[in-house]
Formats: structure tokens, C-alpha cells, sequence
């Protein structure tokens, strides 16, 4: 996956997607970005509509075959190969937090050494699609841990750094120890995975019980639970929900998984919605200016975190 930009590409079979963000591309084909409010009818507005849904399926056109089959592939490896004790494993190597000591600017910067084939000349580096998530939050003009979370969301994506394979990082999030979704993208491929018939794993609560919590239930391994433990004493709740579920689609889109919301959940979940929506359409093809922001990012960034944060 980490590729000198000049030389050709040495993918490994286990890192089928040419750029970690073709999934992302392929979740914004999968969920368009919504009409405006249904309840604005005028002519301006629909003409405005028009031109997005143009912009979406034009998004949908250039997201290319090539993409599309490797997204395809990434989804058989992960679907397969995250098991129950898979992601025990991973929690057990990972979260007691010892890979390394970084502040949080480092961090962006270390994740935006993940070089992958992407062209660098059209493709957002790492670094810029933070920038633009947490810009756009700021325009909006919503408070600051939210601008300082959208800064932050995909941080955990160093664990490519750190070894792991792109089905181990990135991807859509569900729960394991229970049944899949029938909703989760490529459901057919869990048939692959050994706890597809195993005899607790395979039933609808699996390990869990109704209404247990969803800070109770055991996620596939990715960037999303690493960084909610690294940041977790330093944020509101609403933030640590949208760090640590904003790749659950099947529960924040599709809403599936309900049976196991407390009324906490029921609560915050909410703002994992709110926050999807910067994720994924925040993205333009003008680039942040990295140099000039970043005096206000490490203002902000200092007045949440130490300087310097366990990993
Ligand atoms: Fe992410
Ligand atoms: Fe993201």
C-alpha cells in the first residue's frame, strides 16, 4: 500500500484498492448526497437540486471499473477475514496503546505520509480531506469540537502505517459475535467468513443482549475504534460518537442494529448522522491551503489535547 509516488505500483493482494479512498468514493455512490429540505420548492432550488444530482451522477461516471472491482475485492477480504477473534486480536495488540507518543498535528502529518497510487496531481492527500471536512464544519458555523472532530475523524487510518491491510483499517463497520446485516454492502461475502455458521455468532443478539448498548458491542477492527480510544478522555460525547460509528452505515443509514441501542445511543446517534454528511460530501476539487490554516487548527488542537497523546 506505501509506494514510492515514482515508483509502479507493488500492491499486495491484501491491498486490492489503488487508493485507500476508493471506498469512500464508492459510499458516495452508494449514498448520493440527499435533495435539499423537501420543504424548499422553488424553482431556484429544484434548479439548484438539479445541478447536484448532475454533480452525483457525473461523480458516479468517473468513479471507474477499475475502482469498482477493487472496492469489490477489498470488500471480500474484509467481510471474510473480520472474525470475532480477529478483531479480539487487534483490540488486544492495539489498544493498550503503545505503537507510539504523537500530538495530534503530527499525527496529520504522519497519516499524510500513506503514499498509495493515487495521482497526486487530482487526488486529496490525506491532510486536505481533513482540512476540507473540518472547513466545511466551521462555515456552517457549528461549535468548535465539532469543526476540531471533523479535523480529527480519519486518524486512525496510521494503522495502514502500522502494517495493517486496507480491509483491517478502512470499510464499512458492523458488529461481530452476532448476524450480519443483510444490508451491509456485499453481504454474500460473509458467507467466507467462519462465523457465518458458527453457532452463537451466526444468531440475531449472538454474544450480546437486547438493548445492551451499542459501547457494549465488539465492532470489525478499523480506524474508527482506534482513534475513539486514543482521543477518548479528550471530547464531548457527541464527538466521540461521530469518531467512533461514523463507518457504521448500516446503522447510521440503514439503520439496522437497533436492537441494540441504549437510551444513550438513541441520544448521540443522532450527531453520527449530522456528521456523515461532512464526511462524505465536504470533498472539492479546491484545495486547502494547508500553511495558512494550520495556525488556527493547532490553536484549537490545543485547546482539547495535550501536546502529546498515547497511540
Ligand atoms: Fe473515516
Ligand atoms: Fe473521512
Amino acid at each position: 500500500m506505501i509506494n514510492d509516488q515514482n515508483q509502479p505500483s507493488h500492491r499486495s493482494p491484501e491491498d486490492p484498492m489503488k487508493h485507500l479512498d476508493d471506498w469512500e468514493s464508492d459510499l458516495k455512490s452508494r449514498y448520493p448526497k440527499p435533495a435539499p429540505s423537501a420543504v424548499e420548492h422553488e424553482i431556484t432550488e429544484c434548479q439548484k437540486h438539479e445541478g447536484e444530482s448532475n454533480k452525483a451522477r457525473e461523480d458516479f461516471r468517473k468513479y471507474d471499473a477499475e475502482a469498482r472491482s477493487s472496492v469489490k475485492e477489498f470488500y471480500r477480504l474484509n467481510h471474510q477475514f473480520q472474525t470475532y477473534d480477529f478483531v479480539q486480536q487487534k483490540r488486544h495488540q492495539y489498544l493498550s496503546l503503545t505503537q507510539r507518543r504523537m500530538g495530534i498535528w503530527e499525527a496529520m502529518e504522519y497519516l499524510n505520509t500513506l503514499v498509495d497510487d493515487s495521482d497526486p496531481d487530482t487526488e486529496l492527500s490525506q491532510i486536505e480531506h481533513l482540512l476540507q471536512t473540518a472547513e466545511s464544519i466551521r462555515a456552517d458555523g457549528h461549535p468548535e469540537w465539532f469543526v476540531l472532530t471533523g479535523l480529527i475523524h480519519d486518524l486512525g487510518k496510521i494503522l495502514c502505517l502500522m502494517g495493517e491491510p486496507q480491509w483491517a483499517v478502512v470499510g464499512d463497520t458492523f458488529p461481530v459475535g452476532c448476524q450480519y446485516a443483510k444490508s451491509i454492502v456485499y453481504h454474500d461475502f460473509f458467507k467466507q467468513n467462519p462465523d457465518w455458521d458458527h453457532p452463537v455468532y451466526s444468531t440475531k443478539l449472538g454474544v450480546y443482549q437486547e438493548k445492551i448498548g451499542l459501547d457494549q458491542i465488539i465492532m470489525s477492527w478499523g480506524h474508527d475504534e482506534y482513534l475513539y480510544h486514543v482521543v477518548k478522555n479528550h471530547l464531548p460525547t457527541e464527538a466521540l460518537y461521530m469518531i467512533r460509528y461514523h463507518s457504521f452505515y448500516a446503522a447510521h443509514r440503514e439503520n439496522e442494529y437497533q436492537r441494540f441501542f441504549d437510551k444513550q445511543d438513541e441520544h448521540y446517534f443522532p450527531w453520527v448522522r449530522r456528521f456523515n454528511e461532512y464526511d462524505l460530501y465536504s470533498k472539492s476539487d479546491q484545495r486547502p491551503d494547508v500553511a495558512k490554516l494550520k495556525p488556527y487548527y493547532e490553536s484549537l488542537i490545543q485547546r482539547y489535547f495535550p501536546s502529546s497523546l498515547a497511540w
